[in-house]
């Protein structure tokens, strides 16, 4: 009687942690969007007209696609890549993207290398709008990882492209009051369009960035 209530107690238990296990890696491998995580910071530093682009194709690299990128992935092995290689490459006259731009951001590359050692999946239509929460928006945690994925290789303190910077508060706060952060992101008329490759930021990530600047872009 009481060992069959153990029994039953420990086979509960092995059925929960199976099925959160079971979730948990789901999850994991879902977690890492191609389309909504990777393309768009991609496209964002390497896509611009002379560079990876459809048009240029430097070094014969169209980075505006899957297909493109994948050229330079070997799907579960992220250190061995090249696209990771060159990012991480230490000689400025290797790296990519080349200087006056700064490094991608180590954030950026660490996914990267974590979404390629998975297999490099082309997992899209997974950017979920309804579940994006703009009620209390930070700029520590929201708005700076953004630009820093998508803005700050040309933004930098050290290569401030048109005089912006986006790389410290008081840089970004200067264009937030201005509206040429706004301005340029929704891609308002009488704005150069960012980033200039003519993709927009995601949706969530733009709607996260209005309501911040509406709420006076305040150091949060
Ligand atoms: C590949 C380089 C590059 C990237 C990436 C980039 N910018 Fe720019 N940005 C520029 C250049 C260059 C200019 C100066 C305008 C010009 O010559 O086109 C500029 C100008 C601006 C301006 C001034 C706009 C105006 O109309 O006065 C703002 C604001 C700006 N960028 C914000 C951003 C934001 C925000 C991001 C990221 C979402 C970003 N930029 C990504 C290169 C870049």
């Amino acid at each position: 009687m009481k060992s069959a209530r153990i029994k039953g107690i420990l086979f509960c238990l092995a059925t929960i942690s199976f099925v959160q296990c079971t979730r948990r890696n789901e999850e994991d491998l879902k977690s890492i969007c191609f389309e909504s995580e990777i393309l768009p910071v991609i496209q964002a530093n390497c896509t611009n007209a002379g560079c990876h682009d459809a048009t240029t194709a430097a070094d014969g690299y169209d980075f505006t696609t899957y297909r493109g990128i994948m050229r330079a992935v070997k799907p579960g092995n992220g250190k061995g890549s090249k696209i990771i290689k060159v990012m991480l490459d230490n000689d400025d006259n290797d790296r990519m993207p080349p200087p006056p731009a700064a490094p991608m951001s180590r954030d950026f590359i660490d996914l990267m290398i974590q979404w390629i050692d998975r297999g490099a999946a082309n997992v899209a239509g997974c950017a979920d709008a309804t579940n994006c929460d703009t009620s209390d928006v930070s700029y520590t945690k929201d708005i700076q990882p953004v630009l820093q994925n998508y803005c700050v290789s040309c933004h930098s303190v050290s290569a401030p492209s048109g005089g912006v910077v986006l790389n410290t508060y008081q840089g970004v706060k200067t264009v937030a009051d201005n509206g040429r952060l706004v301005g340029s992101v929704f891609h308002l008329p009488g704005f150069y369009a960012m980033p200039p490759s003519g993709i927009k930021l995601p949706d969530c990530e733009l709607k996260k960035i209005r309501s911040w600047v509406n709420k006076g872009a305040p150091n949060n």
